[in-house]
């Protein structure tokens, strides 16, 4: 191969979602020609805050801040087109222009109607986002029912819009058959109509795209969605979402050939969160803090909002003796919310055990914890520590893996160590030398546990609030 050809990184999600993946790469992206999704859709937000400004993006890559790079959406991904225009009209009043710098891959898939129908019927149970991201990928892989195309792909409707619009209204008429359900599709279709005007310009019909401008001495870095613990074949199954969301999955959905792979950066929070139903093992309060963050309302509204939860008293329940009460303060404090539905995040401590099954599952080289300023926050718990998950026991057996059955892993106890905690405010902190003994020593012990570097801190949600190592 030519010595001239460019390369490909990976930033990927070890943990539940939500490590601050798109602030990671909207700082990396000044390294890179082109920032390129793999997998996963409008299920997922990401904020990324520069110089005070914040945007939250959906299926858009997270290099929107720099006019002169690329983005790309590969094949792995699934497209909603509607919310994607909306997404992309967003960005035009903070000088947001993707004109001539975003393509879309053929192959992606399209949200179709039925889909998020579907969702809405059956997701409740995993806590989907409602984004009928499961029923997508579930047409990926049914491909046809008889003659009826299920897996209709962005390229299809380049080819024929009216065609495809008209076996999706077919789709969602045998859906909505099949399950007794009043349920017309017209309005749906043409919003997506309307929308695909504006979109049809960034799809690419080179299935070659991606690979040609690296093979020339392009560079990319891959943004993974979702995370390695919602991966559908090595996350906490059934509690996950419906893509790959591994390294290695960059090299399927992301359109270019592993043998321009060069490194692997995983994003751990070091205060975790996670969004939906599922094993957490340092979750504090466990499980009536799972049922607790997930209760709705008759209409699905979350039941404790950020609204809601704002009238509490946070000074009693960060330093209460109940875990439960600890974990609501912390998402207070925290601000843990669902950027697209709202719902508050379940927390949890730094598990040293899930990260060390993420790092050597995905070959993560090294890794960046986020949310560090938000440690201080133990100092005003009773404690006044910082605890870390180093092992697990297992029915009174202590182990160092992830127990491959979803049942054992929502049995595994955590088995705590504790730091001393700190109270300074870390937000401006630049240098290792300027941080606290114990933000050294939890970088030691992540080190030593996962076997992977450490290369930085977050030490607030500003891509400049960053400690590189
Ligand atoms: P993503 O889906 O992994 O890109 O993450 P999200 O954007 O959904 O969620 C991460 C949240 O944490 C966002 O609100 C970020 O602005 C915020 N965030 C990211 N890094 C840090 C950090 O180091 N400190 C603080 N305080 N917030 C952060
Ligand atoms: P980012 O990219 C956190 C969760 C949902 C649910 C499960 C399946 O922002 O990190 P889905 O709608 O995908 O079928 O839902 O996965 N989930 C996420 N949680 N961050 C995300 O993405 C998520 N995307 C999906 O809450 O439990
Ligand atoms: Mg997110």
């Amino acid at each position: 191969m030519s010595t001239t050809q460019g390369f490909s990184d990976i930033v990927i999600g070890t943990q539940y979602g939500d490590e601050g993946k798109a602030r990671v790469v909207d700082d990396k992206a000044q390294n890179y020609d082109i920032i390129a999704r793999f997998n996963g859709g409008a299920n997922a937000g990401h904020t990324i805050v520069y110089k005070g400004q914040k945007v939250a993006l959906k299926q858009v890559p997270s290099a929107v801040f720099y006019p002169e790079k690329q983005m790309y959406v590969g094949s792995g991904c699934v497209i909603n087109i509607a919310k994607l225009h909306h997404e992309i009209e967003q960005l035009k009043p903070a000088g947001i222009d993707l004109t001539g710098r975003f393509h879309l891959s053929s192959q992606a898939g399209v949200i179709q109607p039925h889909h998020i129908l579907i969702d809405a019927m059956i997701g409740g149970k995993v806590g989907t986002t409602k984004n009928g991201i499961g029923p997508a990928y579930a047409d990926r892989a049914l491909r046809m029912w008889d003659d009826r195309l299920l897996n209709i792909r962005l390229g299809d409707l380049l080819e024929d819009r009216e065609k495809y619009f008209q076996i999706m209204a077919a789709n969602s008429q045998f859906i909505a058959k099949t399950h007794g359900l009043e349920f017309d599709a017209t309005p749906e279709i043409e919003q997506m109509r309307q929308a695909l005007d504006h979109i049809a310009p960034f799809i690419e019909q080179d299935t070659l795209y991606l690979q040609r401008q690296v093979q020339n001495g392009k560079t990319v870095l891959f943004e993974g969605a979702q995370a390695f613990m919602l991966d559908v074949n090595k996350g906490s199954v059934p509690f996950v979402t419906s893509s790959g969301t591994t390294a290695a999955a960059a090299y399927t959905g992301g359109d270019l050939s592993p043998n321009f792979h060069r490194k692997t950066i995983g994003i751990a929070k070091a205060l975790m969160s996670r969004v939906g139903h599922g094993p957490f093992t340092s979750e504090f309060g466990g499980t009536a803090s799972e049922q607790y963050c997930m209760a709705q309302d008759a209409e699905g509204n979350s039941l404790h909002s950020r609204e809601v939860e704002a009238t509490y008293n946070l000074e009693q329940m960060i330093a209460s003796d109940d875990p439960l009460e600890v974990g609501k303060a912390l998402r207070i404090l925290s601000a843990e919310y669902g950027t697209v539905t709202g719902r508050p995040r379940r927390i949890g401590a730094l598990d040293l055990v899930q990260l060390a099954y993420a790092v050597k599952t995905n070959g993560v080289n090294s890794l960046v914890l986020t949310k560090c300023d938000l440690l201080r926050e133990y100092s005003r718990t009773a404690s006044g520590k910082l605890p870390l998950v180093v092992a697990y026991e297992l029915d009174g057996q202590r182990i160092d893996f992830v127990p491959g059955s979803t049942q054992s892993y929502a049995r595994v106890k955590p088995v705590y160590e504790y730091l001393d905690g700190f109270s300074e405010d870390i937000s401006h902190c630049r240098t290792l030398e300027e941080l606290p003994n114990s933000l050294l020593q939890m970088i030691e012990r992540t080190e030593q546990i996962t076997g992977a570097k450490v290369e930085g801190l977050g030490v607030g949600p500003d891509r400049e609030q960053y400690v590189g190592i």
